[in-house]
C-alpha cells in the first residue's frame, strides 16, 4: 500500500527519494509526489508510476536540496487524483506532509479547519492533518506534530517538512510502520526497509505514539506528550543482494525459485532428528500453555489464510487439537467465544494487516494466548503477540505471495508436530517425519527443474477466461490458493474448492476444454479425486492433474499431468503448490501482464 520515503543529510535529497519511492513500487500505488525545502518548499505530485513523477522532477529541474520527503499512495480516502496524492501542504507555513494510514476523525476536524479560513484542496484525510498541523504551528514543528496528533484517532505513520526549519525532520507513527535509517552523518526515513537499505546499515524503528525530530546532526525521540524517550537502534537485517532482482525477469519468479533456500533457512536449527524433537525457540517461553491448548484459533487473510487452512488441517491431525481456521475479517466482528485454554496464531507475511492485527486484538483481549506465525522481523503482528515462529524467507517483494506460503506451511507443520510430541508422537515418529521435512526443498528443486514443460501447458489455455482447482484434504486449500495466484496476476477467473463441491453446483460452468486443475497426488481420497476428475472429463473439461511421480494410472484420465515427488500426504502442500504458482506466473507473462505490480493489489493491506 502507500509508501514513505524522507531524507535529510548533505547529499541532493531528490535522486535519493526517487530511488527509494521505485523500491517501494512492489507493494502497490497508484499515483506518486515529492516534496523538498531548499528556500522554499517546492511540491510535485503525479497520478501513476514513479516514473512519471521522476519525469516531471527532472524536467522542472528546481527540485534541489538535502532535505525532502516522497510518497507513493494507494487510494482509501478520494479518488486517483493528482490534488489527492501526497505530499499534502499547508501553504501558510510552508508545511508539507506525507501518511500512510488512516485518520478517522478527519471530518470533525476538517470541520473545525474549515471554520478557521482552511480551505481545502484534496477530499483526503491527509490534507486535514497536515493543515491541523499548520494551525498549530508556533515556529517549532515538532510541537506543533506532538499537539495535533493528540487531536487524532486512527492510524499513521508520517513525515512533515517546513520551509521555516531547513534542518529538521518530523516523524511520527501509530499503528503503521516507520523507520529511521541511519547513514553517515545522513538520515533516510521510510515505511519499509527495502527503501533504505543501500544507505544505512542501523536503523531506529518507531514505535506507537512515538515522534522523532531529525536533524543532520542527530534525533531526538518523544511522546506525543514531548517526554524524551531512549531510541532503540538496530542492526538492519536485510541485503541489498536480497532485494535486487539479479537474473530473474520479475521478483515473482524469483521467489518461486528462491524457495528450497528459503524453506531451508526455515527448518534450520529448529530440527533435532537424532532427539526426535522440534526446537522453537520463539514460542518455547510459552510451551506449557501451548502444549496444553484445548483449541487453537488459526486466523489470516488471503494466501495466508490458505496456509493457515492448511496449518488446521495439521494440528488436528498431527497434535489432534480442535483447531479452527477463519478470516481475520469476519473472525473479529462476529463476536467469538473465546474459552480457556485457546491459544489463536496470527498468519502474515508482512506482519502489517489490518484484518489480521484487529482479529489478534480482539482474541487478545478475550484471553487468548496470542502467537504470530509472520516473516517480516519487528512487525506490528510480531510485537504485539506473546511470542511466535519467523518465517525467515527472506523479504517477499512479488505482490504475488509464494515463498511465504511454502514458509507459513513448514511453520505450521513445525508447530503441529511441537505440539504432536509433546502430547502422544513417538521420537521415532517424529525422527521419520523430519527427515521427510528436511527432503522437501530438494524436492521442489526438482519441480522447478520442469518449470518449463508447466509453462507449455499453462500456454495451452492461455485464452479461456474460466478455470477451476479442484482438491481434497490437505490440497483444497492449495486448490484455493491456485485460484488466487491466478486471479490476483493474470486477471483469469479462476475458482478454487473442495473436489467433492464442484457436482454440488459448480459443476454447471464446465464447457468443452475449460480447463480444470486436480491435486490428484496419491494420499488418503486419491480414488475418490479420480472420481471427481471422470465426472469433470465426461462433461468436456480440460484436465490438468498434478500427480504423483511413477503414477501411470493418471495419465488414463489427465490431459496433461505435472508430477511432484513422493511425500507424506501431510507435507504435500509445499509440493503440489509449486506448479500452480508457476502456472499463474506463466499465464500473466503470456498475456503481457505486469507481474509483478498487478492492477488494484498492494502488498501489505493496511485498511480494514
Ligand atoms: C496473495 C497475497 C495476499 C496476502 C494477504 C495477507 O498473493 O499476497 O492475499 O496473502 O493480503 O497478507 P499478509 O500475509 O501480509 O498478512
Amino acid at each position: 500500500m502507500c509508501g514513505i520515503v524522507a531524507y535529510i543529510g548533505n547529499r541532493e535529497a531528490t535522486p535519493i527519494l526517487l530511488e527509494g519511492l521505485k523500491r517501494l513500487e512492489y507493494r502497490g500505488y497508484d499515483s506518486a509526489g515529492l516534496a523538498v525545502v531548499n528556500g522554499g518548499l517546492k511540491v510535485c505530485r503525479a497520478v501513476g508510476r514513479v516514473s512519471v513523477l521522476e519525469e516531471r522532477v527532472e524536467g522542472d529541474g528546481g527540485f534541489t536540496g538535502t532535505l525532502g520527503l516522497a510518497h507513493t499512495r494507494w487510494a482509501t480516502h478520494g479518488s486517483v487524483t493528482e490534488a489527492n496524492a501526497h505530499p499534502h501542504h499547508d501553504e501558510r507555513n510552508g508545511i508539507a506532509l506525507v501518511h500512510n494510514g488512516i485518520i478517522e476523525n478527519y471530518a470533525a476536524l476538517k470541520t473545525y479547519l474549515q471554520e478557521r479560513g482552511h480551505v481545502f484542496k484534496s477530499e483526503t484525510d491527509t490534507e486535514v492533518l497536515t493543515r491541523l498541523i499548520g494551525e498549530l504551528y508556533d515556529g517549532d514543528l515538532e510541537s506543533a506534530v506532538q499537539a495535533a496528533l493528540r487531536e487524532v484517532t486512527g492510524a499513521y505513520a508520517i513525515a512533515v517538512i517546513c520551509e521555516r526549519e531547513p534542518d529538521s525532520l518530523v516523524v511520527a507513527r501509530k499503528g503503521s510502520p516507520l523507520i529511521v535509517g541511519i547513514g553517515s552523518d545522513e538520515y533516510i526515513i521510510a515505511s519499509d526497509p527495502s527503501a533504505i537499505v543501500a544507505h544505512a546499515a542501523q536503523a531506529l524503528t518507531l514505535e506507537d505514539y512515538n515522534v522523532v525530530k531529525v536533524t543532520r546532526e542527530g534525533f531526538r525521540s518523544s511522546t506525543l506528550d514531548n517526554i524524551p524517550l531512549t531510541p532503540k537502534v538496530q542492526q538492519l537485517e536485510l541485503d541489498l543482494e536480497q532485494i535486487e532482482l539479479g537474473s530473474y525477469s520479475h521478483y515473482m519468479q524469483k521467489e518461486i525459485f528462491e524457495q528450497p533456500n528459503a524453506l531451508r533457512n526455515t527448518l534450520r536449527g529448529r530440527l533435532d532428528r537424532a532427539e526426535g524433537r522440534v526446537v522453537l525457540g520463539g514460542v518455547s517461553a510459552f510451551a506449557k500453555e501451548i502444549v496444553k491448548a484445548r483449541r487453537f484459533i488459526l486466523t489470516a487473510q488471503g494466501t495466508a489464510l490458505h496456509s493457515a487452512m492448511i496449518g488446521e488441517y495439521l494440528l488436528e491431525d498431527l497434535a489432534k487439537v480442535p483447531t479452527e481456521c477463519e478470516y481475520a475479517s469476519e473472525f473479529r466482528y462476529r463476536n467469538p467465544i473465546i474459552e480457556d485454554g485457546t491459544v489463536v496464531v496470527a498468519v502474515s507475511q508482512s506482519g502489517e494487516t489490518a484484518d489480521t492485527l484487529s482479529a489478534l486484538h480482539e482474541a487478545h483481549e478475550r484471553g487468548a494466548l496470542a502467537l504470530g506465525v509472520v516473516n517480516v522481523v519487528g512487525s506490528t503482528i510480531a510485537r504485539e503477540t506473546d511470542a511466535g515462529i519467523y518465517l525467515r524467507v527472506g523479504p517477499e517483494i512479488g505482490v504475488a505471495s509464494t515463498k511465504a506460503f511454502t514458509g507459513q506451511v513448514a511453520v505450521l507443520t513445525l508447530l503441529a508436530m511441537f505440539v504432536a510430541r509433546r502430547r502422544f508422537m513417538s521420537p521415532d515418529d517424529c525422527a521419520d517425519l523430519i527427515r521427510e521435512l528436511e527432503a522437501i526443498p530438494g524436492k521442489i528443486e526438482t519441480i522447478l527443474a520442469g518449470a518449463e514443460r508447466i509453462r507449455e501447458v499453462t500456454e495451452k489455455h492461455i485464452e479461456r477466461e474460466n478455470w477451476l482447482f479442484l482438491g481434497r484434504g490437505y490440497n483444497y486449500p492449495v486448490a484455493m490458493e491456485g485460484a488466487l495466484k491466478l486471479k490476483e496476476i493474470s486477471y483469469i477467473h479462476a475458482e478454487g474448492m473442495p473436489a467433492a463441491e464442484m457436482k454440488h453446483g459448480p459443476i454447471a460452468l464446465i464447457n468443452d476444454g475449460m480447463p480444470a486443475v486436480f491435486l490428484a497426488n496419491r494420499g488418503r481420497q486419491y480414488d475418490k479425486v479420480m472420481s471427481n476428475i471422470s465426472e469433470v472429463k465426461s462433461r468436456g473439461g480440460h484436465i490438468i492433474a498434478v500427480a504423483t511421480e511413477g503414477d501411470q494410472n493418471i495419465r488414463s484420465l489427465a490431459d496433461d499431468v505435472l508430477y511432484v515427488p513422493e511425500c507424506p500426504e501431510c507435507l504435500s502442500p509445499m509440493l503440489t503448490v509449486v506448479p500452480l504458482q508457476l502456472m499463474a506466473y506463466y499465464a500473466a507473462v503470456a498475456r503481457g501482464h505486469d507481474v509483478d505490480k498487478p492492477r488494484n493489489l498492494a502488498k501489505s493491506v493496511t485498511v480494514e
